[in-house]
């Protein structure tokens, strides 16, 4: 595994791109069919359209009925491209993790489509399913909470392989072997315990577990956030190894809009259900055009002392879920609100190819960086 630069706790200021950090990351992998946004000439290894994920909320002493509903994703469409990381990012409850627990089919949709290497997989059960599973994995945040403590880490590593069915005694101990070396633990310690790991070891195996099927495409839902900085690096380092080697895409899911930056070629940002903005991370992270990626960008803490605000901060909360704003979602946070944006929802659409925006007023919204000199 190759060394690489830790990451800056905080993304570059303007004018930073193509900094240190920048260029410690890895350029795209020759022979793989890297996506930028809309401007992608092959087709998408993931592409969702309308996804809509509404969680009913029952209530009643004698017959339950539906009360409420939490309309935790509304009509999100993305797609990732083979071999591409698209980050995920938005405050908490926004909508993130059940995103990608749709993306994989662990929960059914209330409404969208999922197509999964040109093909739907939105309505697939069965072997059908169980065949998609072997393609699409996720890795936690919590290393410890993931893995089974009565189980060995061989035991760990193969049971996606066990569960597929087909594979001798035998071969299960040399996968578990070849997986540990992959991830970089000693291949002599599979017949140890989780406790016996560090947090970083730990997301190391369910790593190892995650690609044990030979999967092509990987969620990592907050999978470096419970770590200490210096062993996040670690592991965004091992997770960008596996890429190049292994060929994989990944929907990356954080709140650390620095990790996010480091590791993804596209971002997307949610928020309350909705997708805000989309583009390339170097256009999201210095020129966004949605008021919201703006303000989030801007409660950055900047380290220098002459660089000095020009965008808004956030304020007050993120309204419930259970019970939405009308029109944009974001309009009482908004400083730039008119009369439409209270009435009318803001269609996400291409401001520039690969750069989708959910505003009535992208057009307007340029100017100087979040944080311009
Ligand atoms: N099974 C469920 N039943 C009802 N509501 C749910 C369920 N799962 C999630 N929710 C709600 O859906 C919304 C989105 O939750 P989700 O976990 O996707 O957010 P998130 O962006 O991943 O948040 P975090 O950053 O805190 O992990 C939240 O309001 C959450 O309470
Ligand atoms: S649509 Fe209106 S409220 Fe929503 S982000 Fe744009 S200006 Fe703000
Ligand atoms: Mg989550």
């Amino acid at each position: 595994m190759s060394a690489r630069a830790p990451l800056s706790p905080n993304p570059s200021p303007p004018g930073g791109e193509g900094s240190a950090l920048d260029a410690a990351s890895p350029p795209p992998a020759g022979g793989r069919d890297r996506e930028r946004g809309s401007t992608a000439t092959t087709p998408p290894l993931l592409e969702v359209r309308g996804l809509t994920k509404h969680f009913p909320i029952r209530a009643g002493a004698i017959v339950e009925r539906e009360v409420a509903r939490v309309r935790a994703v509304d009509d999100v469409s993305f797609t990732v491209a083979r071999g591409e990381t698209l980050g995920l990012v938005g405050e908490s409850g926004c909508g993130k993790s059940t995103t990608g627990r749709l993306v994989l089919r662990l929960i059914e949709p209330t409404a969208g489509t999922i197509l999964f290497d040109g093909e739907d997989v939105t309505g697939l059960e069965g072997a059908a399913l169980r065949r998609l599973r072997r393609s699409m994995q996720i890795v936690f945040q919590d290393p410890y909470g993931a893995l089974n403590p009565r189980m060995t880490v061989e035991e760990i590593v193969v049971e996606p392989l066990v569960v597929q069915g087909g594979t001798t005694r035998a071969d299960m101990g040399r996968e578990a072997r070849r997986l540990m070396d992959l991830v970089g633990l000693p291949a002599a310690h599979v017949t140890r315990h989780p406790h016996e790991f560090s947090g970083g070891q730990r997301q190391r195996i369910g790593i190892a577990r995650a690609i044990a099927c030979r999967p092509r495409f990987v969620v990592c839902d907050e999978a470096v956030s419970a770590l200490d900085v210096s062993v996040q690096a670690q592991i965004v380092n091992l997770l960008q190894d596996l890429q190049k080697e292994l060929g994989l895409s990944y929907l990356f899911i954080a709140h650390d809009l620095a990790v996010v930056r480091h590791i993804s070629d596209r971002v997307a940002v949610m928020y309350l259900g909705n997708l805000v903005e989309v583009a390339d991370k170097r256009t999201l992270y210095t020129a966004p055009r949605h008021p919201y990626p703006q303000a989030l960008l801007a409660a950055v803490p900047v380290a220098h002392p002459r660089l000095r605000r020009t965008r808004p901060r956030l304020t007050g909360e993120v309204p419930s879920p259970l019970d939405p704003p009308p029109g944009c979602r974001f309009h009482r946070r908004c400083s730039l609100a008119e009369d439409v944006c209270r009435t009318e929802v803001p269609a996400l659409r291409d401001l520039a190819p690969g750069h989708a925006v959910a505003c009535h007023f992208a057009e307007r919204t340029g100017g100087p960086p979040p944080a311009a000199a």
